[in-house]
């Protein structure tokens, strides 16, 4: 898709972060923004942004909607068409959620929760929109569908479960699309951002009341520890123009970089450790082994600190636990039948 200047864009979680990222970059190339969001107040300060941003106030269309509930996400469909006068262009559904906790401890808020907003309202979303965008468009416009996934659909982790499933299955179905959109000249792309300067740090504060029943440890701590993380993520404007720049070149995969060439690499050392399930535990500690020789290989060692001085700081990768913040990825302290060093000490 390359022609943007006066279609429709819908953006889901458009009203803070990465979405929030994707609506200024594709009004400013002339789009119709629809921003839909579960958060009120969000969605005023984010049609505000947008504003400020040069997009025009009658081309900005905030909707509340919580998005895993169907009937909620069609009447945002249909008021889509009624305002606008046509479903999308150009669908992105980025809303997304994350808690991190041993899988073992998952409840089923949990992965209802998690899996609900990052897996289900994407599902929705195509089967409330899909068929409408053929219908209005098919050779005669160009229209498209992406979704924002992760990298960690690419990585399994033991504190990440329900979101890294969530994340693989969006890439799984967005390749499918892409291919059965091709006969009617649409596509279908899918991103996978690594970190991102967003609020999502702050999810817990905003799960429903009746998905609150967490088996992780979740607390003011931990939120400040993954606010401090995803501080250092890349721009979500900068990222929305990543986005972009993949659809115009009809990419289905787009990792967060501006050049492709550099994707293949990572994705390379990513379907490794895939490949590495296939092998027996003493195999891959022999094969971890053999990477770690070969890492350290390519390691200076820091000079040794003259009389007086202090030792230089290990490296770290800058995700260290701040003043007040807690280690996040722990089970809740009263699961005694989770192992002691997964559970929390608060
Ligand atoms: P964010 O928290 O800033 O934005 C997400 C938005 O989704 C929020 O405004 C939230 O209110 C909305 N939302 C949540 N549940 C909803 C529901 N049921 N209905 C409607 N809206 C709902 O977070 P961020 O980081 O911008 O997340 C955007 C996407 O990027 C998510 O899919 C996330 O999984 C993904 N992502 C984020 C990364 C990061 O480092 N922040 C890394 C990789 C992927």
């Amino acid at each position: 898709m390359k022609d943007f200047a006066g279609k429709i864009v819908f953006v889901t979680g458009g009203a803070s972060g990465a979405g929030l990222g994707q609506a200024k970059v594709f009004g400013r190339a002339g789009m119709r923004v629809a921003i839909a969001d579960v958060r009120q107040d969000a969605l005023d300060n984010a049609a505000k942004e947008l504003e400020a941003f040069g997009i025009k106030k009658e081309d900005i269309l905030p909707l509340k909607v919580d998005l895993t509930n169907r009937a909620e996400y069609t009447a945002a469909a249909d008021k889509v068409e009624e305002v606008f006068g046509g479903p999308p262009h150009l669908l992105i559904q980025t809303a997304g959620v994350n808690s991190f906790g041993p899988i073992e401890a998952s409840t089923f808020d949990d992965f209802d929760w998690v899996m609900g907003v990052c897996l289900n309202h994407v599902v929705n979303g195509l089967l409330i929109f899909v068929p409408r965008m053929i219908k209005a468009y098919a050779h005669k416009t160009e229209f498209w569908v992406a979704t924002t996934s992760s990298m960690g659909a690419f990585m399994a982790g033991s504190t990440t479960g329900p979101y890294s499933a969530a994340k693989a299955a969006v890439c799984n179905l967005m390749y499918s699309y892409a291919e059965a959109l091709k006969p009617y000249g649409a596509g279908a792309t899918v991103l996978c951002p690594g970190n991102i300067n967003s609020n999502i740090g702050n999810a817990e504060k905003f799960r429903p009341a009746n998905l609150k029943n967490t088996g992780y440890h979740v607390s003011e701590g931990t939120m400040k520890t993954l606010r401090a993380i995803h501080a250092t993520g890349i721009d979500p404007v900068e990222l929305g123009e990543i986005l972009k720049e993949g659809i115009e070149n009809g990419r289905i995969l787009v990792l967060p970089d501006h050049n492709p060439e550099n994707w293949a690499n990572q994705l390379r050392g990513l379907h490794n450790t895939i490949e590495d399930y296939t092998l027996t535990e003493a195999e891959r500690q022999e094969k971890a082994a053999k990477r770690m020789a070969e890492m350290m290989k390519n390691f200076t060692p820091p000079p040794p600190p003259k009389d007086g001085e202090k030792p230089a700081p290990p490296p770290s990768m800058g995700w260290g636990v701040p003043d007040g913040g807690e280690a996040f990825g722990q089970a809740r302290k009263d699961l005694d039948w989770v192992e002691a060093s997964k559970r929390s000490k608060t």
